[in-house]
């Protein structure tokens, strides 16, 4: 079994991904974790070879295979770097870096050395994914031509415990942190580059933040195929209802299909709409931890016999273009907010 390092105990890391590796059906073995914050590693309860507050301590170990990365995204570079100088597998979460010539880097040294350098898009793994890859390789929408996503939440307010942590992530990707699982999922269900993206914003009153908490993007892929996304960290962020916004809509020449989640994001309702077939179909949606198990599942195979067509796994690529439309969407939101002012 792959003998993993997570570095990161924050919110993500300690609650979505270290529990991961304790799932029954775990395929890796966490050995140590990482966090400059020694209160994070004393609370973590965990059964772990190593807690380490230096990461470069940790990457010492010859039995660790591979490393976790789960800091913030202006931190990935440096620390993945020195994983793969190290020697060491990685998976990254997303946003993969702070800017595109760092996710390049990444993945140049990763192919230099000949390790695996997978970025967290884990809702590559989700149902909903699987119900609309088998309804657009079985032809039933035809040719595609646009995909609407929406994806709105609070980002788990203003107010409480973790503003601070929404903060951090807000400040460095505005509400395109999270919304950049929707941006790799275009590419995941259609393929392509992006060749064009445009955005506007919105700052809601988080005006300290530069880019946008709240955006609409209007992009193109170089396949020809057009992506709306409406994101934001901002929506119902003030007050205490969480009436949260997850839907996608997909147009093909001979098919539509729509999905939409419940407003508390834990069931999501789908249709297919063509000629030749017309489905409904109702999923859990079965959140982090259960996706990142697929994951790692997915890196561990990866790691022993490298990609094949059917790999799911977000690539340092797939990370790459991601991050290619989050920046040029959140430059572009910057640019008309200064051209009205
Ligand atoms: N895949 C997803 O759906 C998903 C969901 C939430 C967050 N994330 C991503 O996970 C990452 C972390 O998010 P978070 O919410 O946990 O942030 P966070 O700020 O709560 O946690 C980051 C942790 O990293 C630690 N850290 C920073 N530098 C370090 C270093 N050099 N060595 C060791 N530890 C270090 C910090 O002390 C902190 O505990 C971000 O990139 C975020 O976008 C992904």
């Amino acid at each position: 079994m792959l003998q993993f390092g997570l570095i990161g105990l924050g919110h993500h890391g300690k609650n979505a991904v270290a529990p991961a590796f304790f799932h029954d059906e775990a395929p890796a073995e966490l050995r140590a974790v990482c966090d400059l914050r020694a209160d994070a590693l004393e609370a973590f309860e965990r059964p772990v070879k190593g807690k380490h507050l230096d990461y470069r301590e940790m990457l010492q170990d010859d039995e660790l295979d591979a490393v976790y990365v789960a800091a913030g995204m202006d931190l990935h570079y440096g620390i993945v770097m020195d994983c793969l100088r190290a020697g060491k597998h990685v998976i990254v979460e997303k946003p993969m870096a702070a800017t595109l010539d760092q996710c390049k880097e990444m993945v140049a040294t990763a192919d230099a050395v000949g390790l695996v350098l997978a970025v967290n898009f884990e809702t590559r793994y989700s149902e909903q994914n699987a119900v609309l890859r088998r309804w657009l390789t079985g032809g039933h929408l035809g040719r595609v031509e646009a995909l609407h996503f929406a994806n709105m939440w609070d980002g788990h307010k203003r107010f409480g415990p973790i503003k601070e942590r929404r903060a951090r992530l807000m400040a460095l990707a505005g509400a395109l942190d999270c919304g950049i699982h929707k941006l790799d999922q275009a590419r995941f269900l259609v393929g392509g580059t992006w060749g064009y993206v445009d955005a506007l914003g919105a700052w809601l009153d988080e005006e300290e933040f530069e880019p946008p908490p709240h955006i609409a993007i209007l992009g193109q892929l170089d396949n020809g195929i057009s992506v709306s996304l409406n994101a934001s960290l901002a929506w119902a962020a003030n007050i205490k209802p969480r009436p949260m916004v997850n839907t996608l809509e997909i147009a093909g020449v001979e098919g539509v299909a729509l999905c939409r989640s419940t407003p508390d994001f834990k069931r999501m309702s789908m249709e297919l709409h063509s000629n030749t077939l017309c489905e409904q179909v109702d999923i859990d949606c079965t959140g982090h931890t259960n996706d990142i198990v697929l994951t790692l599942a997915e890196f561990a195979g990866v790691v022993a016999h490298g990609r094949t067509p059917g790999t799911l796994m977000a690539s340092g690529e797939d990370g790459y273009w991601a991050q290619f439309a989050t920046e040029a969407a959140n430059a572009s939101a910057r640019r008309h907010r200064e051209d009205v002012r």
